[in-house]
């Protein structure tokens, strides 16, 4: 069964309206100060996010967002602006506005350049928390184009060998137009995201492989050991992520751990802002970096073939002959059963996040509650 597709199989997990959800998070948002166009963008992302069964990274991060709210990290009125300019890229600084917003804007910017001149790569600095990378590489899909998205992040992924973190979980999203629904590959290039982690210590569940390592190579499982998740959060502690491929050469620890210092390329170096051991969640003056492409398969051939010769490609290889009992995926297809799932269903938020997200609301003077039935 299709049931909480981004790996944490729940069973009391509640359902609940995504409109109504939608709706208390853009009430939330207003009551922070933000404009009306901001608060909808924040709000449709989240649900969007929700929607296609990402709940580590949905409204499950409305209280991370509040605490960078309340402590300055994220500026209420600030917006992004281009501070390099060509007709394929740009640099924008965030200004330490709401990541979704930079996001937005900046994929907006990328679109506009792919639709003009076949590509478009803006890379941006100084901005905030931006949730999931395939949101904004499927704006590009979404206008027929191919959409890349990444974004650098506090340090958690232990390069291979090493006992402290150092980069981020820094993930990669592709998207491309296909039949019957866009091809969205969205990864953090660590094992697991930080945000996995955190609904499962929220689940009390214990670790399901080795996500989290200790001293380099000794494996975190037990939920009890809540001494090691929060040194996670520590940058000089001695436990960290590993990276996509484990934390051994055999496992491919290397490659993960590459992926991810290309991510930091296009984010951080290119655009001069900071790297993932920079950012810390008490500087105020330090922030996450991202990057969005736009290409338009014309530059290449006739884009309908394209993108219907894709398409063949992928069902040919859901098609292959799986192992018994298994089904072969590809990217994209778990989403698109999910939001066909939860559109109809509700969307799935655990008990410890709505508690956190009545309390902000309580806090802000919203009222909450016809909106959680
Ligand atoms: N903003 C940040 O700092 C940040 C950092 C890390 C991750 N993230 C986000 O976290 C989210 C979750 O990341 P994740 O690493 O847990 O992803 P994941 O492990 O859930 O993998 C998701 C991707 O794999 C595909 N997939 C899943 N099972 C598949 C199968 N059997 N065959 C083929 N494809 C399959 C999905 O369609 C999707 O493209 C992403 O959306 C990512 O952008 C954000």
């Amino acid at each position: 069964m299709l049931n909480n597709l981004n790996g944490v199989v729940n069973s009391v997990i509640k359902r609940y309206d995504s409109e109504k959800i939608k709706q208390l998070v853009f009430n939330i948002y207003q009551a922070y100060g933000f404009s009306t166009d901001a608060s909808r963008k924040v709000a449709n992302t989240l649900i969007y996010t929700d929607l296609h069964g990402i709940e580590s990274h949905g409204v499950q991060r409305l209280v991370m967002y509040d605490h960078f709210i309340q402590n300055g990290k994220i500026r209420v009125n600030s917006h992004p602006e281009i501070v390099k300019e060509t007709d394929v890229s740009a640099v924008v600084d965030a200004n330490f506005g709401i990541g979704q917003l930079n996001g937005i804007y900046s994929m907006n910017l990328a679109i506009e350049k792919a639709k003009k001149h076949g590509i478009g790569i803006v890379t941006t600095r100084r901005s905030g928390h931006y949730g999931i990378a395939g949101y904004y590489a499927d704006m590009a899909a979404q206008q027929g184009l191919i959409g890349m998205s990444s974004c650098n992040s506090r340090p958690a992924m232990l390069p291979t060998h090493a006992t402290k973190a150092f980069v981020g979980t820094n993930p990669i999203a592709f998207a491309m137009p296909a039949k019957p629904h866009t091809f969205i590959f969205d990864c953090a290039t660590t094992t697991v995201p930080q945000g996995k982690i955190e609904v499962y210590n929220k689940l009390e569940k214990d670790l399901p492989a080795l996500w989290v390592a200790k001293n380099g190579a000794e494996p975190v499982y037990d939920h009890n050991q809540v001494d090691d998740f929060k040194a996670l959060r520590d940058p000089d502690s001695n436990v960290g992520l590993a990276p996509l491929g484990g934390v051994t050469e055999e496992t491919g620890s290397h490659k993960g751990f590459g992926l991810g210092i290309i991510v930091e390329v296009f984010t951080s170096i290119l655009s001069m802002g900071n790297i993932s051991t920079e950012i810390t969640p008490e500087n105020l003056e330090v922030g996450p970096c991202q990057s969005f492409t736009a290409i338009d398969p014309a530059i290449f051939g006739d884009k309908q073939q394209i993108i219907d010769r894709f398409s063949r490609y992928l069902q040919d290889i859901r098609e292959l002959p799986a192992i018994p009992g298994k089904t072969i995926y590809v990217h994209g297809d778990k989403e698109a059963a999910a939001y066909e799932d939860r559109i109809k269903n509700g969307i799935e938020i655990d008990d410890r996040t709505l508690e956190e997200i009545t309390d902000i609301a309580q806090r802000l003077g919203i009222e909450y509650a016809a909106f959680m039935k």
